[in-house]
């Protein structure tokens, strides 16, 4: 091959959704039962370069300057193996990745993360794909990831085929449609207890309030894009705390019964709670973790801010605003 292969680097930010992703129908083709809607977060970003290179003997992954163990780099391989597939191409990569997020304190994020390495790595093996083509390479990494190639607010629509091609991600608003405040909270507590694909591959095949889940995730999918459109902020943080609170209660349902929070949750959600009943509109979210994002109007940010500071359990906030899609970095 007479090909060139030049390093490509890719930036993708992370997202947090309000209309969560929770069950797959189908495991291989990450395929979701429901549909689910993000915010795309300035804060939180992972950048990856990739190289195709025809001297090397595997696939190399160094992530966050140090090399990734076996489990690691394997994850990263058989990605690129599907990549490789598509382009007809057998050369290895030279994969770096630097996560600005705080992994240690559970916001580590496979959306960044697999946003970055599909955009990077369908441009250095020289992939000629749209976005929406884009968005479901990403899927095929981690699901959550394909809604990180846009930036603001972003939908993940479920489809219905079986080969996935009507399953993809678009950009209802840009980041600048509203200047709203997303506030990440870290929490004092352990690593994760489950993973977000274990936790809902068990949910799905236990839980029977699963199949209530996803009529409820359908309505309030209709709910909160309805509030975007009119810029209802109580409206959109009613049913984004919601729809939180019935993906977690399917993992109560489960069996084994199995819940993501801890009790510097539980303080958030009560303090969230508390400036409502003072009058300041602000709204939490959970993903599958113990962390807590809140969401207020950008006029409010300073006092919910302060206000969360002062509970024990919580170390730090990140305050993010909705944050751009995918970018290239010239080297
Ligand atoms: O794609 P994953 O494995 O990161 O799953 C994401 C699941 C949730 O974060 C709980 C919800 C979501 O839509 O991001």
């Amino acid at each position: 091959e007479h090909r060139k292969f030049e390093q490509v680097t890719a930036k993708a930010h992370a997202n947090i959704a309000l209309i969560k992703y929770w069950g797959k129908r189908d495991e291989e083709l990450f395929l979701p039962m429901n549909s689910s809607l993000s915010i795309t977060l300035d804060k939180f970003y992972t950048e990856t370069s990739v190289q195709f290179c025809g001297k090397l003997k595997k696939d190399v992954f160094i992530f966050n300057n140090n090399i990734a163990d076996e489990a690691e780099t394997t994850k990263v391989s058989n990605y690129l193996n599907q990549i490789r597939k598509m382009a007809g191409v057998e050369r290895y990569a030279m994969v770096q990745s630097v996560n600005h997020v705080p992994t240690a304190a559970g916001f580590a994020s496979s959306a960044s993360g697999y946003a970055a390495l599909a955009s990077a790595a369908v441009r250095a093996i020289g992939l000629d794909i749209d976005q929406k083509k884009l968005t479901q390479v990403a899927r095929i990494g981690s699901g959550s990831a394909c809604r990180s190639i846009y930036g603001g607010f972003v939908e993940w629509t479920k489809g219905n085929l079986e080969d996935g091609s009507d399953c993809y991600a678009k950009q209802l608003e840009n980041e600048d449609y509203w200047d709203l405040s997303i506030l990440a909270i870290q929490l004092s507590a352990e690593e994760k207890s489950l993973s977000s694909r274990a936790g809902m591959k068990l949910t799905v095949d236990t839980s029977p309030y699963y199949e209530i889940w996803v009529k409820e995730a359908q309505k309030d999918l209709g709910t909160l894009k309805d509030a975007l459109h009119h810029k209802d902020f109580e409206q959109l943080g009613q049913v984004t705390e919601s729809n939180a609170l019935k993906m977690h209660a399917t993992t109560l349902g489960a069996n084994p019964p199995h819940w993501y929070w801890e009790a510097g949750t539980i303080s958030v959600m009560n303090q969230v709670r508390k400036l409502r009943d003072s009058g300041i509109p602000a709204y939490f979210t959970m993903d599958a973790g113990p962390n807590v994002f809140v969401l207020c109007q950008k006029k409010d940010q300073e006092v919910v801010e302060q206000t969360l500071l002062t509970l024990k359990e919580v170390q730090k906030i990140y305050v993010c605003q909705p944050g751009p899609g995918v970018s290239y970095l010239a080297k």
